[in-house]
């Protein structure tokens, strides 16, 4: 029996009944930051210069030493930084051609802005359901759901996972419809030694609070293709994009090209700095957190009842975002999630987000709220979310709980202290039934 498991629980509480916690001690904090980068906000605050559309000082912008930090990283030619994911994400569908009416195929598991990113550029989203497996996109169901309509087909890596991508890429050679992926909760994480984003088209990443590289707010588009890269500039800069050659100081170094409709979707220079000097953690981090996974999975066995989800074989680096475990209900007294998520969320003393709703039953997923449709043609019935059939995904929802990814900052103690907090809820889950 794992050292976790010997403490005698027997004569305690659930701590939502009164009882003792199993934890009490704070968790690993996030989003973090140290030295290096407060000196980098620093320049950035008396450099005379706080966005790209700020006037030259002579100075490399921290955004573009960001853009092509991340391209290296991710082995790839092209970065846009964005000021969010959602942003980045209309940007890529703008760029691959994607125009009001097309449809676009989305997971139905995922969080609502890769959908509403859709939607934001007047197109419509195709709900496809998720693998059991793995919650990420089925390739069947991708297929079944193609029509002479589809523009682009969108995978979203989360869950700790990664889309089946040799099936993905072979379904966008052979249908020539563009694949982007959807990298938000997925920043490093690689398929076969290559880094995911870099598969399809375009890959989109979000840099907002809770990610795993962050900035508070921010985002990027990583490409191979110059052209799409030189669309996706000017989309995210109201049009314009780099100067080939410096201006003279004090001048806009960007300039109007306009060959596309763009709108600002800006990365200032705050977050840039901020970006720059996260992204030299990332593996290091990633690698902390992948071990401490590995190391619940060996745990979870003699809790008993819960399981996590499979790693493909073609993972060679897992990025966790949200960890994500499976309930065997039956073993809890056939109890709703909602209920289990509230006792191991005061166990742990941590704030635990629950598994995404599936979009076609999400409060916050309402296209048919949105003026941005002309709802006298036949848009109602196609962007009504509840025509889309997902049992997979609510499947998901009703026996999932999720973990954030700073609990696997810690050490081996984090990892055992969450799978005695679940032994724990399993173990007295009757009091709950009351
Ligand atoms: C899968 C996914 N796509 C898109 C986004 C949108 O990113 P942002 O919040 O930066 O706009 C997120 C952010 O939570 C996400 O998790």
């Amino acid at each position: 029996m794992s050292e976790f498991m010997r403490e005698d629980h027997t004569k305690q509480r659930l701590a939502i009944m009164g009882g003792e916690p199993v934890r009490r001690k704070p968790w690993p904090e996030w989003p973090r930051a140290d030295e290096n980068t407060a000196s980098l906000l620093l320049d950035v605050l008396h450099s005379q210069r706080w966005a790209i559309s700020g006037m030259y000082n002579g100075k490399k912008l921290y955004e573009r030493q960001f853009a092509e930090a991340f391209a290296a990283y991710n082995g790839i030619s092209y970065c846009v930084p964005t000021s969010s994911g959602s942003s980045a994400l209309s940007a890529a569908l703008e760029a691959v051609g994607v125009r009001q009416g097309d449809e676009v195929l989305v997971p139905g598991l995922t969080w609502v802005a890769s959908a509403t990113s859709v939607t934001a550029i007047g197109a419509v989203p195709i709900l496809v359901d998720v693998e059991e497996h793995t919650l990420c996109v089925s390739v069947e169901a991708a297929r079944d759901a193609i029509t002479s309509r589809t523009a682009a087909i969108m995978v979203v890596h989360l869950y700790c996972n990664v889309a089946d991508l040799d099936a993905f890429v072979a379904l966008s050679e052979q249908t020539g419809i563009p694949l982007l992926e959807d990298c938000s909760q997925a920043h490093g994480a690689m398929w076969r030694k290559r880094r995911v984003g870099t598969f399809g088209k375009i890959g989109v990443f979000s840099m907002q609070d809770s990610k795993v590289l962050t900035s508070g707010e921010g985002g990027a588009a990583i490409t191979s293709d110059p052209v799409l890269y030189e669309r996706m500039e000017q989309f995210r800069a109201d049009g314009r994009r780099y100067r080939t050659t410096p201006p003279p100081l004090g001048h806009p170094e960007l300039e109007e090209i306009g060959s596309v409709e763009g709108h600002n979707g800006c990365l200032s220079e705050f977050q840039a700095a901020i970006l720059l000097d996260r992204l030299t953690h990332l593996d290091k981090e990633n690698n902390h957190r992948e071990a401490n996974v590995e190391y619940l999975r060996t745990l979870l066995p003699d809790v008993g009842d819960i399981t996590s989800l499979s790693r493909r074989p073609e993972i060679n680096a897992l990025t966790c975002y949200q960890f994500l475990v499976r309930l065997n209900l039956s073993a809890f007294g056939d109890l709703d999630i909602d209920t289990i998520h509230r006792a191991l969320m005061a166990e742990l003393n941590l704030y635990c987000d629950p598994v995404d709703a599936p979009l076609n039953n999400n409060v916050i997923y309402n296209p048919l709220k949105s003026s941005r449709f002309d709802f006298t043609a036949n848009m109602r019935e196609r962007l009504d979310p509840k025509r889309f059939h997902l049992p997979v995904a609510s499947k998901a929802k009703r026996e999932c709980l999720t973990l954030p990814h700073r609990v696997f900052l810690g050490g081996k103690g984090e990892v055992e202290d969450i799978a005695a907090a679940l032994a724990k809820v399993k173990m007295y889950h009757e009091s709950l039934l009351r």
